[in-house]
């Protein structure tokens, strides 16, 4: 497979593979050796039809510090805005002699339809509520390194599941480590039959808190959102939201994560997201020796 449409189609030793390749360029990184020269010969394009700050410049990052070259192209600049369809924005890109597209759109799917009409390696950088593979990938990356594993770890996905492409990438990344995972929010965000992806649903924050290792926060996706399923903001905060005294009440002290951009004081407040119990900053810094080794393990299929 030349691709990475979504976790779906991972096993456990390619979460492994791409783990073990991200040490080796988190280490080489933390050498300050910033650029290695694995990829002098490719081009890469970061097309984007959503927004992102995460996602995109640590895509890019990544791709620079591999010594890739480098195309950025944004929708809402583009002649997208004239009319022209996703192939043929994305071929007449590949017919610049580009060998990879990293790609995120608000459609569902969107990488998968694109990667049986296009002759590239691709990369799914988000797919409206479908999958997030590389998110859930630092994510998984990030709860290694803090807790030493996530075999037999509890994880509670907190927040908008319905909406969420992150919720869905992370629980089946999770459940192929041997994670236990619950995911926990009002009912209207919880989509109907998740149970059958081996999760539970518990709708009480503090019995999930207190069973939990580790915490993911996840945004209300505003953006997403049909209004009338929602409960009002105030109310999502009081019976969702995570703040410094309802963690102080817990039995024991647990890992706070959250993939941003952060609602502050919706889902998460300030005094706990800038805590030495967040690791909010730690996943967005693994993000790009994940990135990097997701990229040169595709690349080296493709040569
Ligand atoms: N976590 C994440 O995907 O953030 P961005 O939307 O900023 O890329």
């Amino acid at each position: 497979v030349n691709h990475l449409l979504g976790i779906k189609y991972l096993n456990k030793k390619d979460i492994e593979l791409i783990f073990e390749t991200a040490d080796h360029f988190k280490e080489v990184i933390n050498r300050s050796i910033k650029k290695v020269p694995t990829l002098r010969d490719t081009t890469i394009a970061n097309i984007f039809f959503e927004n992102s700050t995460r996602t995109k410049l640590s895509f890019e990052l990544a791709e620079k510090r591999l010594s890739a070259d480098v195309i950025n192209f944004s929708a809402s600049q583009s002649s997208v805005k004239k009319g022209e369809t996703l192939i043929d924005t994305v071929n007449n890109i590949l017919s610049m002699k580009v060998d990879m597209v990293i790609m995120r759109h608000p459609n569902p799917g969107a990488g998968i339809f694109l990667s049986k009409h296009v002759n590239a390696s691709i990369i799914n950088a988000g797919d409206g509520a479908h999958e997030h593979p590389t998110q859930a990938l630092l994510d998984s990356y990030s709860i290694r390194e803090k807790l030493e594993g996530v075999e037999g770890k509890n994880v509670v996905i907190v927040g908008d599941i319905l909406h969420s492409r992150v919720a869905l990438s992370n629980i089946f990344a999770l459940k192929l480590q041997g994670a236990k995972v619950k995911v926990c929010g009002p009912k209207t965000l919880i989509p109907k039959h998740i149970e059958s992806l081996g999760v539970e649903v518990e709708t009480d924050l503090v019995k999930a808190l207190e069973w939990c290792d580790v915490a993911n926060m996840l945004r209300v996706q505003n953006e997403r959102m049909d209004i009338s399923y929602f409960p009002s903001t105030r109310e999502y905060t009081q019976q969702f939201g995570i703040n410094r005294k309802l963690l102080d009440s817990l039995n024991k002290e647990i890992v706070i994560m959250h993939p941003g951009p952060i609602n502050r004081g919706v889902e998460i407040t300030s005094d706990v997201a800038d805590s030495d119990q967040s690791i909010i900053l730690e996943q967005v810094e693994n993000g790009v020796a994940i990135r990097m080794a997701v990229i040169y393990l595709l690349a080296s299929k493709i040569k």
